[in-house]
């Protein structure tokens, strides 16, 4: 009871393997000598029990007495023997063989757990770098958004634009001038005929959607974009469905703010301020030309 109680040596599971398979070949290793000694006495045995005693000198195959196809075969036993010890282990036996194979399939599980384990940690970094490279893409994009919108984000009605102002008409010419503009098939169909000096680029999902020579007709935004690489500041003029598509693709807004709400069927998506700020923001009252004021207003990305 109050003696030091004595330490009983443990060893591991893993040491006593090792053990036992140490064991294992000690055994078949003396095995393999046994049938080596036994090769060689039977050997002897069979060649004198031939050629002294006189037994079977009567049977030839091939020419040859029986004897030497006796040992031949023989030595090829032991020779699988041999080769089976050193070379395959088969002689370790089935459990054994199991043995390592569930070790590997265990050490490849661990490994599998850690490279989860890694990916688990590095997901978030690399979700974050993701969405920092598409930031970061479209911050450099020399894609352009060009839209007018009242005060309540709408944009047209019936598929028509719902204000008539000339300021605002003459800003969207002179901008466009010379370059791509990129646009839903309904906008395109709003227009009595292509604009001049431009090059539009229509988005259609209809395969043989006909139009005039000249205009350029696509079947996905990114294709429209791909198109339009050429161009140092490609344009992209609506309507909706197209503005809220390429909102995360264009790296300047040139918006046009008409300060009154207007009933319309069409609108445009709230800009985040978060991912925008104001550049350059001028005014215009209503006079007799316009009937509604409004502000001409440039984002660019934070
Ligand atoms: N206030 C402004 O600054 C301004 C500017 C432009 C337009 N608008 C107004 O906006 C309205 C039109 O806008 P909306 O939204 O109705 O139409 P839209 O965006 O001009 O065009 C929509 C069409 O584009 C095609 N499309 C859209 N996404 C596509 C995709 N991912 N892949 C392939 N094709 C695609 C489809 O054509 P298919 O049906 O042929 O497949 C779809 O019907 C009109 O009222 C117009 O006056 C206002």
């Amino acid at each position: 009871m109050f003696g030091k109680k004595k330490q009983i040596p443990q060893i591991d599971k893993e040491q006593l393997e090792l053990i036992q398979n140490a064991q294992s070949r000690i055994k078949q290793k003396k095995r393999l000598y046994v049938h080596f000694v036994i090769f060689l006495i039977g050997a002897v045995f069979i060649i004198i029990a031939n050629t002294v005693l006189g037994i079977g000198t009567d049977i030839t195959f091939f020419g040859k007495e029986w004897f030497f196809f006796v040992i031949v075969i023989w030595l090829f036993l032991f020779v699988y023997h041999l080769f089976n010890v050193f070379i395959t282990h088969k002689f370790m036996g089935k459990a054994w063989e199991q043995q390592q194979l569930d070790k590997l399939v265990a050490l490849q599980k661990t490994k599998i757990n850690t490279l989860k384990t890694e990916l688990i940690k590095e997901a978030p970094h690399i979700a974050e770098s993701e969405v920092y490279n598409e930031k970061l893409n479209a911050k450099n994009s020399a894609l352009t958004l060009i839209v007018a919108v009242g005060e309540n984000d709408a944009i047209g009605k019936d598929n028509d634009l719902i204000w008539h102002l000339s300021d605002d008409l003459k800003r969207f010419k002179s901008l466009t001038n010379g370059h791509h503009i990129i646009m839903g098939r309904k906008t395109f169909e709003s227009f009595p005929k292509p604009l001049p000096n431009r090059t539009h680029v229509v988005i259609s999902r209809q395969v043989d959607y006909q139009v005039p020579d000249g205009v350029i007709v696509v079947n996905s935004l990114e294709e429209a974009i791909d198109i339009s690489k050429t161009d140092s500041q490609p344009f992209v003029i609506g309507g909706g469905e197209i503005y809220k598509q390429a909102m995360s693709h264009v790296g300047k807004i040139e918006l046009t703010r008409v300060h009154e709400s207007f009933d319309a069927d069409t609108f445009f998506s709230k800009i985040d301020e978060s991912l925008w700020k104001v550049t350059n923001k001028t005014f215009h009252d209503k006079d007799e030309k316009h009937a509604h004021a409004f502000s001409f207003m440039t984002y660019e990305r934070i």
